[in-house]
């Protein structure tokens, strides 16, 4: 049943919200199960549909999954090395099976993921570290097929510091044949979590969260119980909701050393934090002062948060410029925000927001996981109703977001969609 979210603005957001487990931490972590046949139990998993994505998916490999308050696999019964298209298409994290199989069987069949909203989203450098490290890859009929039965470690050098790439050779390196070197390695806080969970496993892993990341191969890894980090572009896209409706909010949980840009950012533009422990008080300004932000690896601005952040300088007291260098596509919701009122014009990598007065309500359509919640961001200040359609893309990666958003006051709810 497709569902929208239909949210009435105003309401300045008041109150404690928790931050869940992270999506993009917990679905390679998951993934590496399968290099360590016995029953791992992975804690703060978050419930989202890339996650239950993931149970069919190791399921499909032939491992059994139970899911409840913890994420317990046993990955002892895999026979199965081949993720079909099928799997790959719902979510391109799928790809980051092919490190993990070939590490376990020494083959792996993985289909090729094709583009996506953001873009062409290609797995050349995937496939590029594979082969240095003396991987066989041959590509026939959308599948990857990958053979290495003696993987030799030795030196990656990626061309620029991709996340998957990073984790897919971090996977098959940990039980390669003597020494891998990663150069050029993505530093991301997900990255840092893998290489703990492998290393709990047994890997021999330093460097991590740095330019170079070497891997010493061991013969086997064995199961974990491990707790999941918090997710940094749950609790981002937090921050800009309080932000936008001048709010004063408490976040618990907050992972405040992850986001020190974001953070940063938020403060030029007027926000106000308080931490203690690991809540942080956040109060937002009663007039938005406009900033200009570009999206950078890590430790930079991050690019999930790009969408939410061009939501709250709509309303900014002039003209921000908010530039991304990631994705080639990734402003598919600015013209659903120009529909809400927004005054925002692209040029080149750019959107160029001049801030509005508000916004005002209107039924508009998500495309990917992010802009679904920046368009809700929108929809909690303009006047009247606004209707995001497709909320499925919401539902990927955000848990339970209506109920947390009721929670500290906000007018939302979730209703089926007709058409
Ligand atoms: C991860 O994607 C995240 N996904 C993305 O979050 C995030 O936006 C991205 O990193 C950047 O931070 C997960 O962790 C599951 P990349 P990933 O490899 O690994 C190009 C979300 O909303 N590229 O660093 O795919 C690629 O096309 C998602 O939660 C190549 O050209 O990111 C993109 O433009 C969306 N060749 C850029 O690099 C390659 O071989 C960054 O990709 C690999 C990537």
């Amino acid at each position: 049943m497709l569902q929208k979210m239909v949210i009435r603005g105003g309401p300045p957001l008041k109150g404690a919200v928790r931050i869940s487990g992270s999506k993009n931490a917990a679905l390679p972590i998951i993934i590496s199960s399968i290099m360590a046949p016995g029953r791992s139990e992975f804690l703060d998993v978050p419930d989202l549909m890339d996650i239950r994505t993931t149970e069919r998916l190791l399921t499909d490999l032939g491992a059994e999954v139970v899911f409840n308050d913890k994420f317990v696999v046993d990955s002892t019964p895999i026979k199965n090395h081949e993720a079909p298209w099928d799997e790959v298409r719902k979510m391109r994290a799928s790809f980051l099976v092919l490190g993990a199989l070939l590490s376990r069987f020494g083959i792996a069949k993985v289909a090729l993921p094709g583009g996506c909203a953001l873009g062409p989203r290609l797995v050349d450098q995937h496939l590029k570290g594979f082969v240095s490290i003396g991987v066989k890859i041959k590509e026939e009929h959308g599948l990857v097929i990958a053979s290495g039965k003696n993987i030799r470690g030795d030196s990656v050098t990626f061309d620029f510091p991709t996340v998957g790439g990073t984790e897919n050779i971090l996977m098959a390196a940990c039980t390669a044949k003597g020494e891998t070197v990663i150069n050029n390695a993505a530093r991301e806080p997900e990255i840092i979590d893998l290489a703990r969970a492998l290393r709990e496993m047994g890997a021999v892993i330093e460097g991590e969260g740095e330019e170079t990341i070497r891997v010493q191969g061991v013969d086997a890894l064995s199961p974990i119980r491990y707790r999941i980090i918090q997710d940094r572009i749950e609790a981002g896209t937090y921050l800009m909701a309080i932000a936008v409706t001048a709010g004063d909010v408490t976040i618990e949980n907050f992972p405040a050393d992850m986001l020190t840009s974001v953070v940063g950012k938020l403060e030029e533009a007027g926000v106000d934090f308080k931490q203690t422990g690991d809540e942080m008080r956040v109060k937002g300004p009663k007039k938005i002062n406009p900033i200009n932000v570009s999206t950078q690896p890590y430790p930079g601005f991050p690019t999930d948060l790009q969408a939410p952040i061009t939501s709250l300088l709509t309303v900014a007291d002039g003209t921000s410029v908010v530039t991304e260098t990631i994705f080639e596509n990734r402003f598919a919701h600015v013209p659903e925000l120009i529909r809400l009122g927004a005054d925002i014009t692209i040029d080149g990598r750019s959107a160029v927001i001049k801030g509005v007065k508000g916004l005002s309500g209107a039924k508009v359509m998500s495309s990917d996981l992010r802009n679904s919640a920046s368009l809700i961001l929108a929809g909690l200040v303009a006047e009247n109703t606004t209707e995001v359609y497709r909320l499925y893309h919401l539902e990927r990666g955000y848990e339970r977001m209506e109920e947390k958003l009721s929670s500290l006051g906000a007018d939302i709810k979730k209703v089926r969609q007709d058409d």
